[in-house]
């Protein structure tokens, strides 16, 4: 199959989920596990394409390999062992599928009761290394707020499907320490087709 059969193929299903279940926990393991399958496709994972994450600010975010008007995205992400990114959210549920590489999932919870940005109370809850074929869940917001890292000295090449376009909303920077949060909207969501910067 090509790139683009396997991500038509793996999008119907989603959609087949989410039209049964919805994004609820059962929906959302069940696209995990749905997920995982596109881990081992090399026509998907075999790509020559350099691409960052959208927090490098190096404007190196891949375009999503697939986005529509329902918000529905999948992106591949890259997360080197060097840098951890901000503490962050995406306004939207999400699937991580690592494909190569080890990758540090911190997750944290938020303790206010707010959702927006201003004062903002959150606490660490969990980490996970996630390899090639893992997957994890980013729940639904406010609590989808994580931080992610290579591990090991590995790259972590993943990728993430988001219930919301979440290269063009939005999103909230946590500093636990001063406890706020702030909005950041991507400069440049990704680099169009054919054009590098
Ligand atoms: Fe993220």
């Amino acid at each position: 199959m090509t790139k683009e059969e396997i991500v038509n193929a793996f999008i119907t299903d989603v959609k087949a989920i989410l039209a049964d279940e919805g994004p609820t926990d059962a929906g959302l393991r069940q696209i995990a596990e749905r997920m995982k399958a596109i881990t081992t496709e090399p026509a998907l994972t075999e790509t020559p394409e350099e691409f960052g994450n959208a927090h490098d600010g190096k404007g190196r975010q891949s375009r999503p390999l697939y986005t529509d008007e329902t918000g529905l995205t999948l992106v591949r992400a890259r997360f080197p062992p060097e840098t951890n990114t901000p503490i962050h959210n995406h306004g939207t549920w999400g699937v991580v599928a690592v494909y190569a590489g080890k990758d540090r999932m911190q997750e944290y919870r938020r303790l206010d009761s707010g959702e927006g940005e201003g004062h903002a109370e959150i606490a660490f809850s969990a980490e996970h290394i996630l390899g090639p074929g893992d997957t994890a869940i980013i729940p639904h917001p406010p609590q989808d707020i994580h931080a992610q890292q290579g591990a090991d000295g590995e790259v972590a090449l993943e990728f993430v499907l988001f219930g919301k376009n979440a290269m063009e909303i939005p999103r909230l920077y946590f500093d636990p320490e001063a406890r706020t949060a702030h909005y950041r909207q991507l400069r440049h969501g990704y680099q169009t087709a054919g054009t590098r910067t």
